[in-house]
């Protein structure tokens, strides 16, 4: 049966609105803003070990850091909502006295030789990645917070930093750099707990499509 032209300027009509999502609708995905970028900091280390894993605290398979263990997982996208497998994602901290792993770092706190300090995964096929490490602690001017640089292979995709939830409302608030950009970024910045799993902290992270 052929449809009246008045109908099918109807159907038409219908139509437009369902035709300006579509690309996001296609593919079951919203747009997704990025995380914001946080400054890369004096303790990146001079000469990152390629051969470190994504385990900063364990030692002859027991966690031996000092510190409250900590779980970070989290998936790496692009802001179509794509996992972004093959990525490598950097951390670096404090460890638990509040001191990097640096030899730039000439505070008087200790080190923990059972502390790396440091450590790099790759994302897998979901763009996922984990990280066992410990909670890190505040030093002078700076709330606790996780360090991550994202790059393939000789492209660095993202420098930010992870915040934790637990110093929301504040050491959070007093620190310039998280207070550097706006509260809706900032919540993109704030790892969130896990429930049904104590000391796992989610970080997602998303870098902009193009790169
Ligand atoms: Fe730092």
């Amino acid at each position: 049966m052929s449809v009246e032209p008045a109908e099918g300027r109807r159907r038409f009509v219908l139509s437009l609105p369902l035709l300006a999502v579509l690309p996001w609708s296609l593919c079951g995905i919203a747009a997704t803003l990025p995380t914001p970028g946080q400054m890369l900091g004096p303790f990146y280390p001079l000469q990152p070990d390629p051969a470190a894993g994504n385990d900063l605290a364990t030692v002859d398979g027991r966690v031996r850091a000092l510190g409250a263990p900590l779980t970070i997982v989290g998936r790496v996208r692009d802001t179509t909502g794509r996992a972004r497998a093959g990525v490598l994602v950097e951390i670096w901290q404090t460890n638990a006295h509040g001191r990097y792993h640096h030899p730039h770092d000439d505070s008087p706190l200790p080190l923990d030789p059972d502390f790396r300090g440091y450590g790099r995964a790759a994302t897998g096929s979901e763009g996922d990645y984990r990280f066992r490490t410990v909670m890190p602690v505040a030093y002078p001017g700076r709330t606790p917070h996780v360090h991550f640089r994202l790059s393939r292979g000789a492209r660095e995709l993202l420098v930010t930093q992870m915040y934790l939830p637990g110093e929301a409302g504040r050491q959070n608030q007093r620190d310039g750099l998280f207070m550097s950009v706006d509260a809706a970024e900032r919540a993109r910045l704030v790892g969130v707990a896990q429930a049904g799993e104590p000391g796992t902290l989610r970080f997602d992270i998303v870098i902009d499509g193009g790169r």
